[in-house]
């Protein structure tokens, strides 16, 4: 799932077409308000301009203050999946189940200093599970190695449990770590500053990830 914190904005359709026909299997929008993470980022304005000119899942990463107050207008926007900060509210159960009413994929992450077991309540009704890979904000970041042993863990308690849900990483994937996490048992990789940058074309960045691990 190509995030586009890394796109060149300036290219934003053409640069998420690109990913689409290269066989990305989702588009990820990093939203931040400020608050909970230093910057601002992306609002629905701009899920609404994706939805049009893509039929990928577009997955919405809220680094949001009171997510609760916003979930509407994403899905509204044309967003499938919501992804919220279990920091980020007080009713982590009451927000997945507003999203489920309102027909969108509900999910939950936490930043890397989080741990697990605040989650842990919640495994039963979400319908993904993200582990952060690095500090919530930026792209480009280096890999935070624990975030391998968080991918096991949960991975070992998603095997006890009936639901199912898809185990995503979000920060650092690159060739190098793209197969570790595998391994460790995620199955949806974020992909950002390895996926759109300057040395090479979203196309053959995507390529050259996906054979890492078919290498790995
Ligand atoms: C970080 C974001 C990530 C970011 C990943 O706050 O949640 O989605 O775009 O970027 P890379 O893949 O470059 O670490
Ligand atoms: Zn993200």
């Amino acid at each position: 799932a190509p995030s586009i914190l890394s796109a060149d904005i300036t290219r934003l359709g053409e640069q998420v077409r690109e990913a689409e026909k290269a066989g990305a299997n989702a588009i990820h929008i990093d939203v931040m308000d400020g608050v909970f993470v230093p910057r601002i980022t992306f609002g629905s304005i701009i899920v609404e301009a994706i939805r049009s000119i893509t039929s990928l899942p577009l997955e919405v990463h809220l680094m949001i203050e009171s997510p609760e107050n916003q979930l509407e207008q994403f899905i509204a926007a044309g967003a499938n999946t919501l992804i919220i900060h279990i920091e980020s509210t007080d009713q982590p159960k009451d927000v997945i189940q507003q999203i489920h009413k309102s027909g969108a994929r509900g999910a939950i992450t936490l930043n890397p200093e989080t741990s697990l077991s605040a989650i842990e309540p919640l495994l039963d009704d979400v319908d993904q599970v993200q582990i952060m890979g690095v500090n919530p904000g930026w792209s480009g970041q280096t890999f935070i190695p624990e975030s391998l042993n968080r991918l096991r863990k949960i991975r070992t308690m998603l095997n006890s449990i009936e639901n199912n849900p898809v185990l995503e990483i979000d920060g650092g994937v690159n060739e190098k770590t793209a197969t570790e996490v595998v391994n460790a048992g995620a199955t949806l990789l974020v992909a950002g500053s390895s996926v759109f940058n300057l040395q090479e074309s979203v196309t053959k960045s995507l390529r050259r990830l996906r054979e890492s691990i078919a290498h790995g």
